[in-house]
């Protein structure tokens, strides 16, 4: 990607990796993603914040160039991750004069990460404290748990512009960064949003309402497109934090020889029927990025599982750890499924790997072999059991 001028003196240099498929090697990305990077001149000084992952670094340093950038003097880390911090080492190599500024426990980490960043040429700074670049000025803000303890913001006060880093980013391939239709970035931004953010709902909230404090008039993340309507990532993420559910269940599932797929079929037409919206997903086949954009809202996960041995298929355990690790906002759960020669710990099992979620556990169905005209009555009262659940949280 070319840069592009954000306002007069303002870029951005980062890249878009369009056939990334995985990050951190557990969250996929169909849609690929950027890493966002920005340059901010000021009348004395100019500044880079965050840089781009390492294999991209020449894609930077040429879109830096190409924006007019002979020389920069600061280099400002938000967030020791790789996807932002990865480039830092050589960009300061290609700058000699550049200072790397930051705060002190993500210099900590950037050091400990990257031992080659050369210590002496490491600013640190304090929440908010400021950097005067002339004309311009650069605001820190620490913000813990925006996706890792050393996450910060930057905000460029004259022009009301907020660098937030993970916060309001979404794992998303784009040509245009002001890219602004809510209906291409909604669904990857909400995915991101419940693969990185969700784990620390409290502490995002939090953030969310720094935010608005500073009402910025613009929002540049790291990831994904850049927002001149600041009202809606605002607006996702106050709904995405707050503790609202929908009349929703997601049935993430897994059948060896399709007894539990047959169950699986029954509980989502008795779901249906009592008006209730239903997302079943084969974990054979089905994107956990989907399933955890569900997560952030569904207000019952029924898991269906098939069993290995005398234990739930361990594809169906991982589901459940996934739901637990991102802390599913999910006020009920339950388990069904069936089993060959002894099915009876699959429940406690599932339920023993959901000790972060704050869930009633309702009643679970185990058939033994193919499911019966009683065990279809089973899921049917299951189906009740959830409806009456939903309805005592006034869900419709
Ligand atoms: Fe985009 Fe937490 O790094």
């Amino acid at each position: 990607m070319a840069n592009q001028k954000i306002a007069s003196g303002i870029y951005y240099v980062g890249v878009s990796h369009y056939d990334r498929r995985l990050f951190d090697a557990l969250i996929s990305t169909p849609e690929g993603t950027t890493y966002n990077s920005y340059i901010i001149q000021g009348q004395k000084a100019t500044a880079l914040i965050d840089t781009v992952e390492p294999e991209f670094k020449a894609l930077l340093l040429r879109n830096i160039k190409s924006a007019g950038i002979e020389k920069i003097d600061y280099i400002i880390s938000n967030h020791a991750e790789q996807d932002h911090s990865g480039s830092i080492p050589d960009l300061l190599a290609f700058y000699p004069e550049a200072k790397l500024v930051t705060n002190e426990k993500c210099r900590d980490l950037l050091l400990a990460l990257m031992p080659d960043i050369p210590a002496d040429r490491v600013i640190t700074i304090k929440d908010h404290e400021t950097l005067d670049l002339g004309g311009r000025t650069l605001e820190f803000i620490l913000a813990p748990w925006i996706h890792w303890p050393e996450t910060m913001m930057t905000f460029l006060r004259e022009d009301s512009i907020l660098f937030p880093c993970d916060l309001f980013g979404s794992h998303l391939a784009v040509s245009n960064i002001s890219m602004d239709d809510e209906r291409v970035f909604y669904e990857p931004m909400k995915r991101y949003y419940a693969q990185i953010m969700m784990p620390y709902r409290g502490q995002v909230a939090k953030r969310v309402e720094t935010v608005k404090t500073l009402a910025p008039k613009m929002i540049c993340p790291s990831h994904g497109p850049i927002f001149k309507d600041t009202g809606i990532p605002l607006r996702l993420y106050e709904d995405w934090v707050s503790d609202n559910l929908r009349n929703e269940v997601l049935i993430p599932w897994v059948s060896t020889h399709g007894a539990t797929a047959r169950m699986v079929e029954h509980l989502t037409s008795a779901l249906i029927e009592r008006g209730i919206d239903v997302h079943p997903y084969d974990l054979t086949a089905a994107d956990l990025g989907r399933i955890a954009g569900h997560l952030v809202d569904a207000a019952t996960i029924a898991i269906g599982t098939g069993c290995v041995l005398t234990a739930a298929h361990p594809v169906a355990a991982y589901a459940a750890l996934v739901a637990n690790a991102l802390r599913a906002k999910a006020k009920f759960a339950t388990v069904f499924g069936s089993f060959g020669w002894s099915g009876v710990k699959v429940p406690d099992q599932i339920a023993g790997l959901l000790g972060n979620l704050k869930v009633e556990i309702l009643p679970p169905v185990m058939t033994k072999g193919a499911p019966t005209t009683e065990t279809f009555a089973a899921l049917d009262k299951m189906a009740d059991d959830i409806l009456a659940r939903h309805q005592s949280l006034g869900l419709k």
